[in-house]
């Protein structure tokens, strides 16, 4: 549907929530102040998605929060039939809010024949009638070029500084486990008075990795990986035996979005590291771990949706 068709006429913001996450959602809401809204999202006895809002959400704000986490073409296709949802019910404005934006790494032809994922999400979620975008960690983020709707592009490193300043250290090595992560690990590094080092990582194939070099120096060093995934572990857990090789102390982890999948359990148990730091960005569900701590993101999108919602300065949440 097209964009922008009904202007904001109550000044009331609605949060609904797909089926992906709706513990976060409702933090969300509990900070917000606000009671989450009413909406049955079901299935037809085919598997089609099948939604119904039971609030009126005519001239509203609405903010749909679903991270398109796995299984993600469940969780794209149902955030895309709420905003469809939204924009027929004369929603004033929707905002997809997508702590973690699934299918984001397929962000450019690295080789022939292969599609350009995360833009094709980007026009489906416009098309279905998106005004906005509010996300979170993005694999990249060029990403937002691909939307022509704004985007904004939240952090979590406020919420992880918090936690990992309370780790003991005397000398702290924060490291990027591949190129890709250069910037996101600088950043920490200069939160966190650490210094900084960056693993070679070569991608052999869709789900495979290999590490042989280290630039920087680890040794008699506490160290803290800092990822913006853990998927099947391999980048993390590859980059833990390099530190260690190279004679790192205690080695942490610190990845947004805990996506972990395939063997990265298993691998997390058997790596050599004190604990493992997530968000939840996406729910642990079965997967525990006593090595895994959770931090929450909840308020930070509560204060982003307070801030979009009111006109005011989203990068001002990250001034610190
Ligand atoms: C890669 O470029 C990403 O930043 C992550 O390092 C990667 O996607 C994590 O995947 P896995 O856990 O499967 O190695």
């Amino acid at each position: 549907m097209k964009s922008g068709t009904f202007p904001i006429i109550r000044d009331k913001i609605v949060l609904f929530s797909g089926m992906a996450h709706p513990t976060l959602a409702a933090s969300v809401a509990e900070k917000l102040e606000i009671s989450l809204g009413s909406a049955v999202v079901d299935r037809f006895p085919d598997g089609e998605i099948d939604i119904k809002l039971n609030d009126d959400i005519r001239g509203t704000d609405v903010f749909l929060l679903q991270p398109t986490c796995p299984p993600v073409n469940e969780t794209v296709m149902e955030l895309l039939l709420l905003i469809d949802c939204c924009k027929r019910a004369s929603a004033g404005r929707v905002t997809a809010v997508i702590p973690y934006f699934g299918y984001a790494r397929k962000d450019r032809k690295d080789e022939g024949r292969v599609p350009i994922s995360s833009k094709l999400v980007a026009d489906l979620l416009t098309t279905a009638g998106a005004d906005r975008v509010l996300t979170l960690d993005m694999h990249s983020a060029q990403i937002q070029g691909f939307f022509n709707i704004p985007v904004d592009h939240l952090y979590a490193k406020p919420v992880m500084i918090n936690y990992l300043k309370t780790l003991e250290s005397r000398r702290l090595t924060v490291v990027a486990p591949d190129a890709g992560g250069i910037k996101m690990a600088r950043g920490y590094a200069r939160r966190l008075e650490a210094n900084l080092a960056i693993v070679d990582k070569r991608r052999d194939s869709t789900g495979k990795t290999s590490v042989e070099h280290l630039i920087g120096d680890v040794e008699g060093s506490d160290v803290i990986i800092v990822d913006d995934m853990i998927a099947t572990g391999g980048s993390i857990t590859n980059a833990v035996k390099i530190v260690k090789k190279f004679g790192a102390n205690k080695v942490y982890m610190c990845a947004t979005h805990p996506v972990l999948c395939g063997n990265a359990m298993e691998r997390i148990e058997a790596a050599d590291v004190e604990s493992v730091v997530v968000t939840d960005s996406i729910p642990l569900g079965d997967k525990k771990s006593d090595k895994i701590q959770v931090v929450s993101i909840a308020s930070l999108l509560a204060d982003a949706i307070r801030n979009t919602h009111n006109s005011e300065s989203i990068s001002r949440l990250f001034d610190f």
